[in-house]
């Protein structure tokens, strides 16, 4: 699926659209839901795990977890419990995000896990996580693709 934004707005409302399709197509239903969002700096990762937990009804703000490695909130639907909303970019290898537990946080089938710049551990990512892949186009619109 690809969809081109104009703004962080569209973004929000494309995001709604692919985690409904992600939904839909999970196969994997023993462990957890795994999004990896790719792009650039200032891409829209950020603004686009911002829409999807405020759909998912995060009351929260949902701020960027650069600093954090990752945040943690509680979701109401029946087949997610949590949402994590990690960033990757601090790191410089795969081991601070195992040492915080990555394996149990990937094997629940209750997480929903948004990770930004999964390049960084792209060792540990699972085989059955879906990518994000958001870049800018000359208008700097902002192109969207679910792969
Ligand atoms: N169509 C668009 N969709 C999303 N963001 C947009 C769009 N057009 C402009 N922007 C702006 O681009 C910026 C995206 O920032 P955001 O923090 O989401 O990027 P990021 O990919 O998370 O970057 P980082 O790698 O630094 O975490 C925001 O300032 C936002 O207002
Ligand atoms: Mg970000």
């Amino acid at each position: 699926m690809k969809k081109v934004s104009k703004s962080p707005k569209e973004t929000a409302e494309i995001a709604k659209t692919f985690i409904e399709k992600i939904l839909k197509d999970k196969k994997n239903n023993d462990s957890a839901t795994v999004v990896c969002l790719s792009g650039d700096l200032g891409a829209g990762k950020t603004v686009f795990a911002q829409g999807i937990a405020k759909h998912l009804g995060v009351k929260n703000k949902v701020a960027s977890p650069t600093f954090v490695i990752y945040k943690k909130y509680s979701l109401k639907s029946k087949k997610h419990k949590f949402l994590y909303h990690m960033d990757a970019y601090r790191l410089k290898n795969e081991k601070e995000l195992l040492n915080l537990g990555w394996k149990e946080i990937i094997a629940d089938k209750k997480h929903l896990i948004f990770i930004e710049w999964p390049e960084n551990v792209n060792k540990i990512i699972p085989s059955h996580a879906r990518f994000i892949c958001i870049s800018a186009d000359k208008n700097n619109h902002r192109i969207l693709e679910l792969k």
